[in-house]
């Protein structure tokens, strides 16, 4: 697993998502009780983005048919949503945020 910036500290913030790539997929991440977390942008159920749903608390709301998500889980907790998103870990080092993820294997390339 890799870890890579992708925010400062301080940009993420209670109550707000922020997109971010990594590894060339969106992520979304939010902020809830102090900790920074990181879970998958595009929803389960359809692929709308998260980060442009409502936060309140541990809880996103997607946009698009109002499915719902436990943040530091990433567990879905209201229908449509049946299959959880993705939870990255997450550092948080000399003010920046760093999210883990596995590169993509040259196994992946079709060349
Ligand atoms: S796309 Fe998210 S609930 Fe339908």
């Amino acid at each position: 697993m890799e870890f890579t910036a992708v925010a400062r500290d301080e940009e993420v913030q209670e109550g707000h998502a922020l997109r971010r790539l990594v590894g060339g997929e969106p992520v979304a991440l939010f902020r809830v009780g102090g900790q920074v977390y990181c879970i998958d942008d595009t929803c389960t159920h359809a692929y709308a983005s998260l980060s442009e749903g409502k936060v309140n608390g541990r809880i996103v709301t997607c946009p698009l048919h109002g499915g719902q998500f436990d943040i530091p889980t990433g567990r879905p907790v209201h229908l449509p949503v049946v299959e959880a998103v993705a939870v990255h870990p997450v550092r948080v080092e000399a003010g920046q945020v760093l999210v883990g993820y596995e590169p993509a294997s040259e196994d992946d390339d079709y060349e």
